[in-house]
């Protein structure tokens, strides 16, 4: 701590012509204060101070932790308000790609889709949806938008946040913020910060530098502070040796004198850790329920070892964020009916923006003329809608269409389009169990035990995939000594991922384990319990055997088709990393021998994040889908048909192998060692690493495919009040419209002695342009993007001098390459 600013005023010039101070953010490394010296902030508005004096200690810290909701509509947190003085209760639901309540509501297209659009006019009308939607379904607060950066591939949220790159997601939760605000919902940023995995994400202690902390991490939080988002949301893990919930430099430093954050901190789902620390360090609200800022926090009152004003300075918060959106109004601000037409258009046309081709050999899409007449659908998801992914951000769907249909409906009635699954999600009859049980469809009636206990014959040595489809509670399966399918990890079993709720028949979750078994009788025991609703299962197996007869009927249909259009899935939640970054089960064998069989075979990932291609080459295309959500069909196909051009970008860095990427073959970086891990990578993740290290990776992030092609030409920069100003000419010198993303990035300065990325994104423009015709574009770069943090001055520097500046269509392809001169002077790095 070494410059102690007030709030707003936090940004000032320090002495030097080329150095900018900013908010006094400590080091991050001071332990969270002992007994409270804080302060307690300005006086809100007379209101809320009026219902201060009014408020007894009970009903106060009623407003600083959740509790179970009496009319319970299926979201989240819920806040009891205060009658007596018309305060309302407060709802809060998940979460980043829709609401997440019992009723049904827009599944959005995950969040990292709607990244690939590089469009923060789409970021507000995705918010717009949400805002919307949120008051409709009685909620107050949507725990939205998740904006931590992509560190690692294997991240299980990568699908539920935006990005790599620190610009474009600030960019991105700026407007989503605005949408969701503009509605009259309080809009959440989280997960205030470094949540960045799952794996260990309750307990894991994050080291990280000041400079990558600022220039990287915090830069989205900030942006959605500057937008005003109401509420922030802290993280689990902890920084730099303290909780994030209990973080006086995150907490209070940072967000509140640094930024001028007027809102409220609440915590992650029970990640509060302490009560006197959580609300000195800055902490307001604890969810969902109050161990800490419930009866702990009025004996501490009472004790003396909190200060009443400490309490009233979290209730002012809140109360002031509830004002500011109209909720302690007389008359409270009336609910918009649902428009479930206006959420479908808004999800699909976001995901069509940000499908994203990787590869296009050949012409293999769109498909047209006889490509387009004689199609072999192939792989789960290419019949079952693979909508969203699983954990917090599950949604209920309006409704959801089966790709297979939406490619039929394209192709129209004359096409042929055959299917085949592939791979098999859902097994084949056990063979040779002893009777008395059925294990196609085995009812278990409410209050009863089943118990089976008998062999299972294996003819030849086979590597075997169980899969157990059910609803109720899990049944245990032992196969000689081994439990089938125990306790998942972390909150796996309770969140798993966008596949698991697909199974047929209603039964509500499924769960496989390829084991390698021995010819033999095995012993096979099986407990059910009916529960108090009954129990209903079906347990299955697939064996080499199987899956080889699987591939050769979706080979014969490769062959007999005049293309492919072949769907991959990659299951990922919330609670549990990707253990590699390979597609799970066998879809790296079936892609092999389809593609081999069928050159015109284009791939559609539905997948979280990045993954490993090995049968890249034998491929015609490759188009990445993500989790589209429930329009995700109809995206596809109108993109595979080429209704519509595909407009997104990667916005990550897909590596090229599982040891070639930022966070490999060092665990201390991931997942950690010991319960600590340290972002040693510094400034350089994402595509700043590769370029750093001089990895190619697989597809560079920025990268996208059109169906036309885009001429770049007349590159100027010139100085623009405190930052710069970028011309060049696009043409659309192809046949048809499309859309080119530009993106501007900008090399390191001379003048600064800190670490620089080679290159960083520092602008982009989406265009979208009829064939022929030509538009110059100016994309201006701020201050903040010539800027760099200096940790020997605790703030911003800007990097004058000579820089390059350059125009490319990804990080690895510049098409224009200029330089720009930053003068020194009077820069203000604001976001
Ligand atoms: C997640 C949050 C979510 C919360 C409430 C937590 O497990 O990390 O993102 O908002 O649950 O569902």
């Amino acid at each position: 701590m070494s410059h102690p600013v007030s709030r707003r005023s936090a940004l000032r010039l320090l002495g030097g012509a080329a150095t900018v101070a900013a908010a006094a953010t400590g080091t991050l490394t001071a332990p969270a204060a002992a007994l409270p010296r804080v302060r307690i902030g300005p006086p809100a508005s007379p209101r809320v101070e009026a219902l201060l004096t009014r408020l007894t200690l009970d009903e106060k810290i009623a407003l600083l932790h959740g509790t179970a909701d009496p009319h319970g509509l299926g979201q989240a947190g819920y806040l009891a308000g205060v009658p007596r003085l018309a305060i309302p209760p407060l709802r809060l639901a998940d979460g980043p790609a829709g609401l997440r309540v019992k009723e049904h509501a827009t599944a959005l297209p995950a969040p990292v889709l709607l990244a690939a659009t590089f469009d923060p006019e789409l970021a507000r009308a995705y918010g717009e949806v949400l805002g919307r939607e949120g008051r409709a379904l009685g909620q107050d607060v949507v725990l939205a938008p998740m904006v931590n950066l992509i560190r690692t591939p294997y991240a299980g949220r990568n699908f539920e946040t935006f990005s790599e790159d620190p610009l474009l997601s600030a960019d991105l939760v700026a407007e989503e913020v605005r949408g969701i605000q503009s509605q009259g919902l309080i809009a959440t940023v989280k997960h205030f910060a470094l949540n960045n995995q799952e794996e260990n994400r309750t307990s894991i202690d994050v080291r990280i530098a000041e400079q990558p902390l600022h220039e990287m991490e915090l830069r989205g939080f900030e942006a959605a502070v500057t937008a005003g988002v109401g509420a922030v949301m802290g993280a689990y893990n902890k920084v730099n040796g303290v909780y994030a919930c209990e973080n006086k430099p995150l907490l209070s430093d940072i967000l509140r004198d640094g930024w001028g954050f007027d809102g409220w901190v609440m915590t992650d789902w029970f990640a509060a850790h302490s009560t006197v620390a959580s609300l000195t360090a800055g902490l307001d609200m604890e969810m969902p329920s109050g161990p800490y800022l419930g009866g702990a926090l009025k004996k501490a009152v009472g004790d003396g070892s909190v200060p009443e004003a400490l309490v009233d300075r979290s209730v002012r918060r809140v109360l002031g964020v509830m004002e500011r959106f109209s909720l302690l109004a007389a008359e409270a601000p009336a609910r918009p009916a649902r428009d479930p037409q206006a959420g479908a258009d808004a999800a699909l046309k976001i995901a069509k923006a940000g499908a994203t081709l990787l590869r296009n050999q050949a012409a293999t899409l769109p498909l047209t003329g006889a490509a387009a007449r004689s199609i072999a659908v192939i792989g789960p998801t290419g019949k079952l809608p693979f909508i969203g992914g699983g954990g917090s951000a599950h949604v209920v769907p309006d409704r959801a269409q089966s790709p297979l249909d939406a490619i039929r409906a394209h192709a129209g009635k004359d096409a042929d389009v055959t299917y085949t699954m592939g791979e098999d999600l859902y097994g084949k009859p056990l063979p040779g169990t002893s009777a008395g049980a059925d294990f196609e469809g085995q009812r278990v009636a409410a209050g009863v035990t089943f118990t089976y206990d008998g062999t299972l014959a294996v003819t030849e040595p086979d590597e075997w995939t169980f899969t157990i489809h059910y609803s109720g509670e899990r049944p245990k399966v032992v196969l000689d000594t081994t439990e089938l399918f125990p306790p998942a990890p972390g909150l796996g079993e309770l969140f798993g991922g966008g596949l698991v709720g697909t199974a047929p028949d209603g039964l509500e979750a499924r769960r496989s384990i390829p084991l390698r078994l021995t010819a033999g009788p095995h012993r096979l025991t099986v407990t059910a319990k009916g529960g108090g609703k009954g129990q209903l299962f079906r347990l299955r197996r697939s064996t080499g055997a199987t899956r080889a007869a699987d591939v050769a009927e979706a080979v014969r249909a490769a062959r007999a088709a005049q293309s492919v259009v072949l769907f991959a899935y990659e299951d990922a939640t919330e609670g549990a990393d990707r253990t590699g970054l390979a597609l799970p089960g066998h879809q790296n064998e079936l892609i092999d021998a389809v593609a081999t069989a069928n050159p015109r075979t284009a791939v559609v990932l539905n997948t979280s994040s990045s993954t490993t291609m090995p049968w890249l080459a034998r491929t015609g295309a490759v188009l990445q889908m993500y989790y589209p959500g429930q329009e995700g069909a109809e995206a596809t196909a109108a993109v595979l048909f080429g209704e519509c051009d595909p407009g997104g970008r990667l916005t990550q860095t897909f590596p090229a192998s599982d040891d070639r990427h930022p966070v490999a073959k060092e665990p201390r970086r991931y997942p950690g060692v010991n319960g600590t891990q340290e972002y040693s990578e510094g400034i350089h993740l994402g595509y700043r690493w590769y370029d750093a290290e001089g990895v190619t990776p697989l597809f560079p992030f920025g990268h996208g495919l059109s169906y036309t092609t885009f001429a770049y030409s007349g590159l100027t920069v010139r100085p623009d009040g405190d930052g710069l100003s970028v011309g060049f000419t696009v043409r659309n010198t192809g046949s048809r419209t499309g859309v080119t993303v530009a993106q501007v990035y900008l090399g390191p300065s001379p003048d600064l002695h800190l670490d620089q990325a080679p290159r960083a994104l520092a602008g982009y423009r989406r265009l979208e342009l009829e064939a022929g015709a030509v538009e110059r574009v100016t994309v201006r770069v701020s201050a903040r993007s010539l800027s760099s943090w200096d940790p020997a001055r605790h703030g911003w520097v800007l990097g004058t001098g000579t820089r390059e500046v350059s125009v490319g269509v990804s990080a690895r392809e510049q098409r224009l390459v200029g330089r720009g001169q930053v003068p020194s002077g009077a820069a203000a790095p604001r976001p």
